[in-house]
């Protein structure tokens, strides 16, 4: 099936490398900097259900690019003449229209062959209110053709101020691999948009620690205080006394990046010692490390992974809130011998 999602502007490559590790026979048919077009064979409405898409849509036909109305009027012709809705639900629907990034009003009578179509071949009725099945056309700046599509998403929440956002702490969660039975940390855990989304998936014990735990201004959320096989410590990340060595299986986080957090040492100092601490609680053989870091901290960063004895396999660059950033992904050496 064919698929358009829309994204955060500035996430594409994560998202892709996500959608490659959740779905089937993922093959990229066209994609910007907050869009794109797939085709998977997985089925809609795991696809609605992909918590770091802003929105999803099945594609179910395309034109070449044209009018809003001239597309309205060939996609009801289309609707009447070919079996494209056939598995539609009988419920109510609404159409809408996004051309560039902009909804559109269509005129009252291409809306109308529109809506009229669509009520014939699923016998669903017009609700211009929502509420049920929703048909949108869209046209996308660099994309050839306009597309008819039924969506499948309501879109993320945004995430509480300062903290990262659930589709990227998904995402991240995403990149580490994660497995039913990981020993998971995020050392620095801030609002915990991180560990709640890898409480999403299964996992076998999880870590929130953060300095500033249970400081006025940063409160473990009772989510993740009252969850089953969830620790909470309000520990020195450069430290982490109360974790034992090796006993961690994977770490997701984002820790200051020298930047817009004030350091008591310069990032460098920080970094080397943040690294020594995490060679330290990883599993010697299993041990997995995603980083979020300004693309200048990840300059640092990056020559820190060998001293460690991890190897950084991948670097994503990101937009987190309009600034650069990268994403380092990698874990343990393969051992030699
Ligand atoms: C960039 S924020 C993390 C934001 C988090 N990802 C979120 O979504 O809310 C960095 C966090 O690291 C914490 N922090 C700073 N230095 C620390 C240290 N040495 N050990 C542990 N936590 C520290 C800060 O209190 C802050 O909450």
């Amino acid at each position: 099936m064919r698929y358009f999602a829309q994204f955060r502007a500035g996430l594409g490559e994560l998202v892709i490398d996500a959608l490659r590790r959740d779905l089937r026979s993922v093959k990229v048919v066209s994609s910007d900097g907050s869009s794109l077009i797939f085709d998977a064979g997985t089925d809609p409405s795991t696809i609605g259900n992909l918590g770091y898409l802003k929105n999803a849509f099945s594609v179910l036909g395309m034109i070449r690019r044209c009018s809003a109305q001239r597309a309205a009027e060939q996609f009801a012709e289309q609707v009447l003449s070919t079996p494209m809705l056939r598995r539609q639900g009988r419920t109510s629907f609404r159409t809408m229209v996004s051309v560039d990034g902009r909804l559109l009003g269509l005129p009252r009578p291409a809306k109308t062959r529109l809506e009229s179509a669509i009520a014939k071949a699923t016998g669903a009725r017009p609700s211009p209110r929502g509420g049920g099945v929703e048909y949108w056309l869209i046209g996308r700046r660099d994309v050839e053709s306009m597309l008819f599509c039924q969506r499948l998403t309501t879109g993320i929440k945004p995430g509480a101020a300062g903290s990262l956002g659930a589709d990227l702490a998904m995402l991240l969660v995403m990149a580490s691999d994660p497995r039913p039975d990981d020993v998971f940390l995020d050392p620095f855990a801030g609002s915990g948009s991180i560990v709640r989304a890898r409480m999403a998936l299964p996992y076998g014990r999880a870590t929130y620690s953060d300095l500033a735990a249970g400081a006025p201004y940063l409160q473990v959320p009772s989510a993740i205080r009252r969850r089953a096989r969830v620790t909470v410590l309000a520990e020195d990340a450069l430290e982490l006394p109360s974790i034992s060595s090796g006993s961690v299986s994977s770490i997701v986080t984002d820790p200051p990046w020298g930047e817009y957090d004030r350091l008591d040492v310069d990032f460098a100092a920080f970094a080397r010692r943040m690294m020594a601490s995490f060679d330290r609680v990883l599993q010697p053989r299993r041990g997995r490390l995603v980083l979020l870091l300004s693309r200048r901290a990840a300059e640092v960063t990056r020559g820190l992974w060998p001293s460690a004895n991890l190897r950084l396999v991948q670097s994503h660059q990101l937009l987190v809130n309009g600034h650069s950033a990268s994403a380092q992904i990698g874990g343990r050496l393969p051992r030699v011998g």
